[in-house]
C-alpha cells in the first residue's frame, strides 16, 4: 500500500507555518480566471481548495478530490467556512486514476501528491482526457505539478512524470513554487480525448 500522508500532519503544516510561508491566491491566480472548473487533485485539507474556490468565484466550480474521506470532510469544511469562497463545491472521494468526471477541467492543481500515486500511468491518462482540450478562443486545459524538493529528487519528479509526456501533454516550467519542484502541463489543442463521462 501506498504511503498517504495522514490529516493531522497536513492540517498541523496547514494551520501553523504554511499560511505565513506562501500565499495560495498568489501562486495560483495566474493560472485560474473566474467562473473556471477546477480540480484540487489529493486535495488534503483543503490548504489551495479554498484559494482555488475564491478565485473561481460563483460561477466557477471546484472539484475537490481525495482517497481520504477525512481529508476531503477537511477541505469541504474548510471551504465552506471561508466567506469569500463562493464557488460551487464537488466532492469526490477515490484514486484519481480511476476517477469519472462529467465534462473537462480548465485548470487542476496536483500538489505535493504525485509522490503517494502507485498507478502513474492512470493518473496521466485520466489528466490527459480531464484537461479541456482548447480551441475556438479558449486555451486548452493546464495543470500545475508541485512536488517537495526536501524529499522528492529532481530525478524521481522527471521519471514520475514521463508517462505524462508520452501521452502528448506539453511541459512548461515554473518558477518560484514554495520549496518545489512545479511543472504546467497542457493538453495540446485538440488531443485531450474524451476520457471523462457524464455520471
Ligand atoms: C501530502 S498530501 C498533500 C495535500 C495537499 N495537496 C497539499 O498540498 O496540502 C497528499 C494528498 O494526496 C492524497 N492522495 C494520494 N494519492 C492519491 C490518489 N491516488 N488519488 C487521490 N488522492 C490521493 C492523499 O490522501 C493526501 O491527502
Amino acid at each position: 500500500m501506498a504511503h498517504r500522508a495522514p490529516w493531522w500532519l497536513v492540517e498541523f503544516f496547514d494551520r501553523t507555518l504554511r499560511g505565513l510561508l506562501y500565499d495560495a491566491e498568489r501562486l495560483l491566480g495566474p493560472h485560474v480566471r473566474p467562473g473556471d472548473r477546477v480540480a484540487d487533485i489529493g486535495c488534503g485539507t483543503g490548504f489551495h481548495s479554498v484559494a482555488l474556490s475564491r478565485l473561481v468565484g460563483a460561477e466557477g466550480e471546484v472539484l475537490l478530490v481525495d482517497a481520504q474521506q477525512a481529508m476531503l470532510d477537511r477541505a469541504v469544511a474548510r471551504c465552506e467556512r471561508d466567506p469569500r469562497a463562493t464557488a460551487r463545491l464537488t466532492p469526490v472521494l477515490g484514486d484519481v486514476g480511476a476517477l469519472t468526471i462529467a465534462g473537462h477541467l480548465d485548470f487542476a492543481l496536483l500538489s505535493w501528491m504525485l509522490h503517494e500515486v502507485r498507478d502513474v500511468a492512470g493518473l496521466w491518462r485520466w489528466l490527459a482526457g480531464a484537461l479541456a482540450p482548447g480551441g475556438c478562443g479558449q486555451p486548452p486545459g493546464s495543470a500545475l505539478i508541485t512536488e517537495p524538493w526536501l524529499h522528492v529528487s529532481r530525478g524521481h519528479f522527471e521519471r514520475k512524470l514521463a508517462p505524462g509526456l508520452e501521452l502528448g501533454l506539453s511541459r512548461r516550467h515554473i518558477d518560484g513554487v514554495f520549496f518545489s519542484h512545479a511543472v504546467m502541463l497542457s493538453a495540446r489543442e485538440g488531443t485531450s480525448r474524451a476520457g471523462t463521462s457524464e455520471p
